[in-house]
């Protein structure tokens, strides 16, 4: 049977062009009110500053919460933060490392301070692709790994007083399958689905809900410097997928808005793949 892509000739998928720079979603937010997902909710989301949780921070905002964002890029920080209030939403920026506990610490202080709790906890900051390219095991560790840690460590006592919370970890699927000789990484997600598990189930009697995402490939900024080296890549990963696609960062936020929501009260410590079927199987595999 002929493949649906001549992978060796670098065929394009359906839907990815090289040349289209992805859009962060339009906030509208014209029914402002208790109808909103996650009015009177307040929402923290690391590594917002732009990617996938920016657009996360945007989503949120959209659906009603008070969004913290939090990043250690002040300029693209204060970009998510006017997108926000620009449409009428309602945001502020911290900038805190994720692998310093005495920062997530003033994260959730300063939170505190300014909104008075946390409902909603999203890990999703990262180190710079260079440290994930190089298996800089340091930087994939401290950040992705230890600063879900950390974070969710000093957001459960909030959460604890509240009678409820939800954090969203978002992993990938380097955490599920072998893909490229990116080991610190995938290993560092590995984990972040391990603690997701183990901190759901030591916090189910605090109706604190705790769910991993694990994106497939997600058109981002993060890529950026792979396509500097070989334009093609994401027209070379898209025939991987069985939707014909790859994902956009909208994809992931939709997700996590489920997650945050009260549509979710059910889920925790379970583990969401939003890759377009990737992970499902080998849609090439000739028989
Ligand atoms: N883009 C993808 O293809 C993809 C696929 C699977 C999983 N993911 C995961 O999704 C998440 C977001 O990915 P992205 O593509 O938007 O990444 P990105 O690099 O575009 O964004 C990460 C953000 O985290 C910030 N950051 C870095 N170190 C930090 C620290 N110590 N403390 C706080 N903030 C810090 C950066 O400044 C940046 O704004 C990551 O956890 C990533 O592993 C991405």
């Amino acid at each position: 049977m002929k493949a649906k892509y001549d992978f060796s000739k670098g065929e394009r998928g359906k839907f990815y062009n090289a040349k289209a720079v992805f859009q962060y979603p339009q906030l509208s937010r014209k029914d402002i009110g208790p109808k909103m997902r996650l009015h009177n909710k307040t929402a923290i989301v690391t590594g917002a500053g732009r990617g996938i949780g920016k657009s996360v921070a945007l989503r949120f905002a959209e659906e009603g919460a008070k969004v913290v964002v939090d990043d250690v890029n002040d300029a693209n920080g204060a970009e998510t933060i006017a997108a926000i209030t620009d449409a009428g939403g309602e945001a502020m920026f911290v900038n805190a490392d994720v692998s310093s506990a005495a920062d997530t610490e003033r994260l959730i202080a300063e939170t505190v301070d300014t909104y008075g709790t946390v409902d909603i906890l999203v890990n999703n900051a990262i180190c710079s692709t260079a440290d994930v390219l190089d298996n800089n095991w340091e930087a994939n560790l401290a950040v992705a790994l230890r600063g879900t840690s950390h974070c969710s460590n000093a957001v459960i006592p909030v959460m604890q007083q509240n009678g409820s919370g939800s954090i969203i970890n978002i992993a990938s699927v380097n955490g599920l399958i072998g893909l490229q000789a990116i080991h610190a990484y995938s290993a560092a997600k590995g984990g972040v689905i391990a603690l997701t598990r183990s901190m759901a189930v030591a916090h189910g009697k605090d109706n604190i809900r705790i769910n991993c995402i694990c994106p497939g490939t997600i058109q981002t900024e993060v890529w950026e410097p792979m396509l500097e080296r070989n334009p093609q890549i994401l027209d070379e990963i898209t025939p991987w997928y069985p939707l014909g696609r790859i994902g956009q960062p909208v994809d992931i936020a939709n997700a996590a808005l489920f997650l945050a929501s009260d549509e979710a009260s059910f889920a925790t410590g379970a583990v969401f793949v939003i890759d377009g079927g990737l992970t499902a199987g080998n849609h090439q595999f000739p028989i």
